[in-house]
């Protein structure tokens, strides 16, 4: 368990596993910044003890969980690379001291290497993309999962639910992000796998899709985008922001969506919309 805020530590040490049984547990993986650090503040809200995960930015991961202790909620800062084998079973390992995980937010992704066109793309950095989009979510969702049965089974927890953060560009080309774009789509793809296996284990599983989200990510082509929404090119002329997202993923682990799993569910300010 890593948490280098001193008061964050404090407030750890308050906590037993006995005292949080009862509390519904959250990890989001790249929950320093952006998205995933909305969805962080907003299950926060909600009561979630939430799993601040980052790679880098130990200081973002901080402040977003120092937030969450402010406003009463409870959070533990967790590094890793979800790309790792070794991290992914060291962030395991500190879940598993709770025994119980009812959220399991994929989130942490990266854009291509150098954005470069596909007659120029690279192998390292198809390698890198593959591994932080996808072989990370997918081992650590198959990790996760069979802690999550056990739990349920024996009656730790009622239920669970993966979310998945993919893109439009899981079905919007962008020929210099290629491996950004086959990452995303095959995101859709696991979502059902993962539905389809869990469902008897009473854990249901989403993906949820945003469109263009201000954040560090698209910040270097802000222009770009300001330009399209200017020109109409999804019908509610505005950036997203992560909160929009973060709202998404609020609603679906509330238990509203009782007879569904495997959608898509989308946040994209209808980009989806084709028209003529
Ligand atoms: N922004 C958009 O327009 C947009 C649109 C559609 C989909 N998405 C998707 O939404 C997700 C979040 O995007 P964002 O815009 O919020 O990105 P961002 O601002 O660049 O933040 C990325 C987050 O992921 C973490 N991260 C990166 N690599 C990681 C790794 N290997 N292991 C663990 N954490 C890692 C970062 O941690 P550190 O702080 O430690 O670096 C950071 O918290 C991504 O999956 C992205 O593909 C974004």
């Amino acid at each position: 368990m890593c948490v280098s805020n001193p008061v964050l530590r404090e407030y750890e040490m308050t906590m037993s596993n006995s005292t949080i049984s009862t509390q519904r547990l959250a990890l989001v993986t790249g929950g320093s910044r952006g998205i995933g650090a909305a969805i962080c503040t907003k299950l926060g809200e909600l009561g979630f003890h939430v799993f601040v995960n980052y790679v880098h930015n130990e200081e973002a991961a901080n402040k977003v969980a120092q937030d969450i202790c402010e406003k009463g909620g409870t959070a533990t800062v967790l590094p890793g690379d979800v790309g790792s084998e070794s991290d992914r079973r060291r962030m395991l390992s500190v879940i598993r001291e709770y025994q119980r995980l009812d959220v399991l937010v994929n989130n942490a992704g990266i854009t291509s290497v150098g954005r470069r066109d596909i007659l120029e793309a690279t192998e390292e950095s198809w390698e890198k993309v593959f591994n932080t989009n996808l072989k990370g979510p997918f081992f650590l969702t198959q990790a996760i999962a069979n802690e999550m049965i056990r739990w349920i089974r024996e009656g730790r927890q009622p239920q669970g639910y993966i979310i998945n953060v993919s893109s439009i560009s899981a079905f919007a080309v962008s020929t210099n992000r290629a491996d950004y774009c086959l990452t995303k789509a095959a995101l859709a793809m696991m979502t059902q796998l993962f539905a389809q296996r869990l469902a008897d284990e009473k854990i249901q599983v989403f993906e949820v899709c945003p469109g263009v989200i201000a954040s560090d990510m698209t910040a270097p082509v802000k222009e770009k985008y300001d330009r399209l929404i200017a020109e109409g090119a999804w019908p509610i002329r505005r950036w997203g922001e992560p909160e929009d997202v973060a709202l998404a993923v609020a609603a679906l682990v509330q238990g509203y969506f009782p007879f569904s799993t495997g959608n898509r569910f989308l946040v994209d300010g209808g980009f989806h919309i084709r028209t003529l």
